[in-house]
């Protein structure tokens, strides 16, 4: 390689291709992913702001069912934000404003007249730091199914025959082994939930999420404030609810999205998806030089 080349090599332009290209109309094809089976959740050309600031430029993704799909990039790059468009959860941020669209099983979740609670009941979240409610163990499990009107318990139902404690008993214990948690906490279900550890703690609001019997589980840097042993037991978690769940999760940490998910997409900064393929293609053979420079460390 002459020295000139090298140079332009090192003064890479924003849309290079690891291949030398620099025809900007090529992110169109790394975005342009086949992947194996159904489509869950698809955005087409979403857009938000915060006021003046646009945090999401254009985001167009489709993503699949019973998998797990990784969003990593550099801080403030717009992956919450995004995640967040998924069940409308942006809608509580007063100076938000979402443009486009998200379809969940090809049906627009930002029409008119969308049942939010139904929503995320359908798609359900996990936030980074674990928020148990602070009541019993067994209470975090079954407050929304009662919420929901799925359980019914308390003196009233009990009066009206309609006392569903056998049925409650039935779910948590379900929820919190999907949650691999039963063994550690099954002999004190009522004691609080915020005498927990952190990864207990974080394993109980997984298994809160899946007591509503979701769809698609958003989880936010699920295992970002926890020891290397208890996200091992969340990373192991997350593989084997990818058996029915559609699980999108956001990590920093890129080994994590290299071991745990089916597919990643890169988000850079500017909030712009900018590849999106196989988790073993975007690591091994990332065709933007963004993401290769992002992936072997050079910024971010
Ligand atoms: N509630 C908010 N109000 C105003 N601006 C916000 C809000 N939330 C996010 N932003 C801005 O939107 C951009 C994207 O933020 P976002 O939190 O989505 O990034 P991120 O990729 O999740 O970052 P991190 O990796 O640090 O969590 C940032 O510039 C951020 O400052
Ligand atoms: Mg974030």
């Amino acid at each position: 390689m002459s020295n000139v080349e090298l140079d332009q090599t090192e003064d890479a332009q924003p849309d290079q291709t690891t291949t030398g290209e620099t025809d900007e109309r090529v992110r169109e094809e790394w975005l342009d992913y086949d992947f194996a089976g159904e489509t869950k959740l698809s955005a087409t050309d979403l857009d938000v702001y915060y006021g003046d600031d646009h945090a999401l430029d254009g985001i167009s993704i489709d993503i699949p069912a019973e998998s797990v799909t990784a969003l990593i990039g550099p801080s403030g790059c717009g992956k919450s934000t995004f995640l967040r468009c998924l069940n409308r959860m942006n809608d509580r941020i007063k100076a938000a404003r979402v443009e486009g669209s998200v379809e969940l099983d090809g049906e627009e979740i930002y029409q008119d007249g969308i049942n939010l609670v139904e929503l995320r009941k359908r798609v359900g979240m996990v936030f980074q730091a674990p928020n148990p409610f602070p009541k019993s163990i067994r209470d975090n499990i079954s407050y929304g199914p009662r919420k929901h009107g799925d359980i019914d318990k308390g003196l009233l139902a009990r009066l009206l025959g309609r006392d569903d404690r056998e049925k409650e008993r039935e779910l948590v214990e379900r929820s919190l082994k999907n949650a691999a948690l039963w063994d550690e906490v099954n002999d004190r279900l009522d004691d609080n939930a915020l005498g927990l550890s952190g990864g207990q703690q974080q394993r109980l609001c997984i298994a809160r999420c899946l007591a509503t019997d979701p769809e698609v589980i958003l989880m936010d840097e699920p295992a970002s404030a926890l020891d290397p042993i208890a996200t091992a037991k969340i990373e192991d978690l997350i593989g084997d609810l990818a058996e029915d769940y559609t699980v999108v999760i956001v990590t920093h940490n890129m080994q994590q999205a290299a071991r745990i998910s089916d597919q990643t997409a890169v988000f850079l900064t500017g909030g712009q998806l900018v590849e999106y393929g196989d988790t073993d293609q975007i690591f091994e053979n990332p065709r933007s030089q963004r993401v290769e420079d992002y992936i072997t460390g050079k910024f971010g």
